[in-house]
C-alpha cells in the first residue's frame, strides 16, 4: 500500500515537472518567438529570395493566415469581385493618350527573381529579427494607439503624438471606395522609429475607440522591415488601432487571391529628382453584391479583400476619405525630425520634384467612380511638411504634398 502511494505520489511529482517545464519553456521569450512566427509564415508551395533579402513564400491559397480567423473557418473564397466600380478605365484610356512616354509598368523587386505559382499567393515571410525589433510580439504588425488620424488630433495635442500629415479629404457623404495614382519616393528616415507613407484612408465611424480604417498605399518603415526600402501596404482597424488590424497580412483578416504582388514587398522601380517618374495606382471599393471591400493594385490586379464581417460602420459604407502623406516626428535631438514626407520636396517644386496623387476619386453609392466633391486639404505645420491641390483635363483632380521636416522654417 505504502509503495503503491509513493510511487503514485512520484508519477504525479514527475509529471508535475515536466508540464511545470513545458509551461516554462513555453514562456521563454525564444519560445514565444518561435510560436509567433509559426503562426505566422504558412508552409510555402515555393520560396523565393529577393535581391532586397526578403523571402518570399508562395503558399497555397487556402492556407493564408486569413482562415486562421474563427469567422473565417467555413468561408467560401470569392475569386473575383460580383461588381468593379463603374467609370474605371475612363481616366486610365486619358492617361495612355497623354502621360509622359517614359511611364514604364511597375513591379514588385523579387519578380527579378522568379513568379509564384497559380494557386497560391505571395507572403513577405516574417523573420525572427522582424519580431526582434517590435516593442512587443503582441504590437508586431499593428500601429502604436496613438492619434493616427490626423482629423481627430485637437489642436493643443499638435506633435504630442508625433504624426505629421499633408493630406486631401472629403466628408459628409456615403463613399463606397476611393482610387488614386501616387507617385513613388524613397524619403529618407531619420530615426529607425520613425515611418513615412503615402496613403488613401477609408473612413467610418468616430475617431474615438471605435474607427474603422481600411488603409493602402507605400511606406518606408525601418523598424517594421528592417530596412529603407519603399514598400507596398496595406492597413485595416475596426477599433481605432486598438485591438483589431494590422499590416498587410500580420493577422488574419486581408483574404489574398493574387499569385503575382506581395504586400510589404519592395515596390520596383522608385522615382528620382528631375529623372524618371513611376506611380502606382490603387482602387479600393466595396462590391455591391457581396459586401466585401476589394483592393485593386493598378490595371490588372486584383489583390483580394477585407470580409464586411470584419467592421462595424464600413460594413455599410464609408463617412471620410482622405489621401496623402504621414510620418512620424520623434524629435530626436529635441528639434523636428528631418524625416521626409513624399520626395522631401514641397509641393510648389512641381513634377519631377514634388511628390503627387493624380486622379483621386471616389465611388458613389450608384457604385461610380466620380471626382470628389468639396476636398479639403490639412496639415499641421505647412512649413516641415505641405499640400497643394488642383484639377485639369489629364490629372484629374491631384496634389502635389510632402517635405523636408527640419529646415530653417521648421526647426
Ligand atoms: C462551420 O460548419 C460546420 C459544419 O457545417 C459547423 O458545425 C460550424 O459551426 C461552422 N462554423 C462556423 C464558424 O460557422
Ligand atoms: C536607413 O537610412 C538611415 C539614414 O537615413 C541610415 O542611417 C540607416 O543605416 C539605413 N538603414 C538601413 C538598414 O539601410
Amino acid at each position: 500500500m505504502a509503495s503503491a502511494w509513493v510511487l503514485a505520489a512520484a508519477a504525479v511529482l514527475a509529471l508535475w515537472a515536466a508540464a511545470a517545464t513545458a509551461a516554462e519553456g513555453a514562456r521563454s521569450p525564444a519560445a514565444r518567438v518561435h510560436r509567433h512566427l509559426k503562426r505566422l509564415n504558412k508552409p510555402a508551395v515555393k520560396s523565393i529570395e529577393s535581391p532586397d533579402g526578403d523571402i518570399i513564400d508562395c503558399v497555397h491559397i487556402s492556407h493564408q493566415p486569413a482562415f486562421d480567423h474563427p469567422l473565417l473557418k467555413n468561408h467560401t473564397l470569392q475569386m473575383r469581385p460580383a461588381y468593379h466600380p463603374e467609370g474605371l478605365y475612363d481616366d486610365d484610356k486619358r492617361s495612355v493618350a497623354s502621360d509622359n512616354a517614359g511611364e514604364k509598368p511597375m513591379l514588385q523587386l523579387w519578380h527579378q527573381k522568379g513568379r509564384c505559382p497559380e494557386g497560391t499567393v505571395p507572403i513577405r515571410r516574417t523573420k525572427k529579427d522582424d519580431l526582434l525589433r517590435a516593442s512587443s510580439l503582441r504590437r508586431y504588425g499593428r500601429k502604436r494607439h496613438t492619434a493616427a488620424n490626423p482629423l481627430s488630433i485637437d489642436p493643443n495635442m499638435l506633435n504630442e503624438g508625433g504624426h505629421q500629415h499633408a493630406i486631401a479629404y472629403v466628408e459628409g457623404d456615403k463613399y463606397y471606395g476611393a482610387k488614386a495614382t501616387i507617385n513613388v519616393w524613397e524619403p529618407k528616415i531619420q530615426q529607425p522609429n520613425e515611418f513615412s507613407l503615402s496613403q488613401l484612408w477609408i473612413l467610418g465611424g468616430s475617431f474615438g475607440e471605435d474607427l474603422n480604417s481600411i488603409e493602402a498605399g507605400w511606406q518606408v518603415s525601418p523598424d517594421l522591415y528592417g530596412d529603407n526600402n519603399t514598400r507596398l501596404f496595406t492597413y485595416w482597424t475596426s477599433d481605432a488601432y486598438q485591438a483589431t488590424g494590422c499590416y498587410n497580412v500580420l493577422c488574419s483578416g486581408f483574404i489574398q487571391i493574387n499569385s503575382e504582388i506581395a504586400m510589404g514587398a519592395s515596390i520596383f522601380p522608385i522615382s528620382n529628382i528631375a529623372s524618371s517618374q513611376y506611380d502606382i495606382s490603387i482602387l479600393i471599393w466595396k462590391d455591391p453584391k457581396e459586401g466585401n471591400w476589394w483592393m485593386q493594385f493598378g490595371r490588372e490586379y486584383v489583390l483580394g479583400y477585407w470580409p464586411s464581417f470584419l467592421f462595424s460602420y464600413l460594413a455599410d459604407s464609408a463617412s471620410m476619405v482622405e489621401w496623402g502623406g504621414e510620418v512620424v516626428n520623434s524629435e530626436p535631438d529635441g528639434t523636428h525630425t528631418s524625416t521626409q514626407m513624399g520626395s522631401g520636396r514641397f509641393p510648389e517644386e512641381g513634377f519631377g520634384k514634388a511628390s503627387y496623387f493624380k486622379n483621386i476619386q471616389v465611388v458613389d453609392s450608384s457604385n461610380q467612380l466620380k471626382a470628389p466633391k468639396g476636398v479639403g486639404t490639412y496639415t499641421e505645420q505647412s512649413n516641415c511638411y505641405d499640400v497643394q491641390n488642383g484639377n485639369n483635363g489629364d490629372w484629374g483632380t491631384y496634389f502635389y504634398y510632402g517635405g523636408p521636416g527640419k529646415n530653417s522654417n521648421c526647426p
